[in-house]
């Protein structure tokens, strides 16, 4: 029961994280090519402004649990890993890394040293999900 529940934080964490990273990259990057340069700057103010009260925290709660889920899952190491345990280690780094670049970056003001747009982030959580769904088959 516990690890359901841990497991539902989980998703509607990284629900909210990636719902943001969605809109950041495929919505407002659109609108910057029908405002003008005022206004873009005005909704995207608006937008981090509102984002940053949930977003962040939300990104931690997904680490945390995750930590959690990946504590239960992972399992014991016979004859080195399995594929499971690569992917899943790939999947937790790839996920730690990105929650320790937005707790530095909105917590603690200190910018990340590469790529320092939402476009990483991005391309990393479709990687994350992508992992997390074939992980436990290979
Ligand atoms: C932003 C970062 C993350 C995203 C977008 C993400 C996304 C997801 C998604 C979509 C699932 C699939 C659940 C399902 O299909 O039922 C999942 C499961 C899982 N995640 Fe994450 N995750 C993130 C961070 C982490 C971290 C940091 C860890 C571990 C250190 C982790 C460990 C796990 C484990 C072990 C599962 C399998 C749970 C199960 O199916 O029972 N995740 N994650």
């Amino acid at each position: 029961m516990i690890y359901v529940f841990v497991k539902l934080l989980h998703l509607f964490s990284v629900l909210i994280y990636g719902g943001f990273l969605f809109t950041d990259n495929l919505i407002l990057m659109r609108m910057k090519k029908t405002l003008s340069v005022e206004k873009y700057d005005e909704v995207r103010g608006y937008f981090a402004k509102f984002t940053r009260a949930l977003v962040p925290k939300a990104l931690v709660v997904a680490v945390i649990t995750g930590l959690y889920l990946f504590y239960v899952n992972f399992g014991s190491i016979e004859n080195g890993f399995s594929n499971f345990q690569i992917l899943l280690s790939i999947k937790g780094f790839l996920g730690s890394w990105l929650g320790l670049r937005g707790v530095l970056q909105v917590f603690f003001g200190i910018q990340p040293f590469v790529f320092k747009g939402h476009l990483l982030p991005f391309v990393l959580v479709i990687i994350i999900v992508f992992l997390s769904q074939i992980m436990f088959s290979v």
